[in-house]
């Protein structure tokens, strides 16, 4: 396929999100074709997917049937969104991807890493993305960007939560012993100003590397 498949990964409140948005943005002024979506979701079908999977009012939810659900929603975005497009030969930025379910559910939920690869790869066929950006940061750090967001302070919940988010940054430390030449981190803890010009330049490498 011509295109450029990327994907931006990384724990709550690392800001990838509106990093993402400048990026796309910033090509799209330069009139590159460029594709911004995010997982779970991205299309129609995987959107309802998605509100079955983070419905709080889910909680018997299995964790198996959420990671399936997770690969679900996956095949169906790839298939319908990003296959496509890449074959016009765009640049694919995808919010989330298969490491997602590898650290949060295959590490941070006990799954195991492999298992889940199993399952997604029945999912997505060797379309692996050429590189993944992951934002490193402290959860710590993280929750306290989306506190000041909110304009609220950190509670009770959150800070139940902080383990689960622990070790959802182990399962991408993991993952970057895993795969070092896909992924690259970038330290997310800098100002988002520094973080997008760091993120740019990498971005800018990959796609004078594939001429496009
Ligand atoms: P979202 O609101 O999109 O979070 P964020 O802005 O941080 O990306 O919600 C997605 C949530 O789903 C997020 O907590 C990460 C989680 N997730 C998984 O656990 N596994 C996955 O495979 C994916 C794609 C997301």
């Amino acid at each position: 396929m011509q295109g450029l498949f990327i994907t931006m990964e990384g724990p709550e409140g690392a800001g990838k999100t509106t990093i993402l948005q400048k990026l796309a943005k910033e090509l799209g002024e330069r009139k590159f074709d460029v594709v911004l979506t995010r997982e779970p979701g991205g299309i129609h079908i995987s959107e309802q997917i998605r509100q079955v999977i983070l419905d709080p009012n889910h909680t018997a939810m299995d964790s198996r049937t959420e990671a399936l659900l997770y690969a679900a929603a996956r095949r169906q975005h790839l298939i319908e969104k990003v296959v496509p497009a890449l074959e016009r030969g765009a640049i694919v930025l995808c919010d989330r991807f298969i490491d997602s379910s590898l650290a949060y559910q295959g590490y941070a939920r006990g799954l195991g890493i492999e298992e889940i690869f199993t399952i997604n790869q029945f999912a997505i066929q060797d379309l692996m993305p050429e590189k993944t950006f992951y934002f490193d940061i402290e959860p710590e750090v993280g929750l306290k960007r989306i506190e000041q967001n909110k304009g609220r302070e950190i509670n009770r919940l959150d800070l139940e939560k902080l383990d689960f988010h622990h070790r959802v940054r182990e399962g991408y430390k993991t993952l970057l012993k895993m795969f070092p030449d896909r992924i690259v981190e970038i330290d997310a803890s800098e100002p988002i100003e520094t973080v997008f010009q760091h993120t740019k330049r990498l971005l800018e490498e990959l796609i004078a590397k594939n001429d496009m």
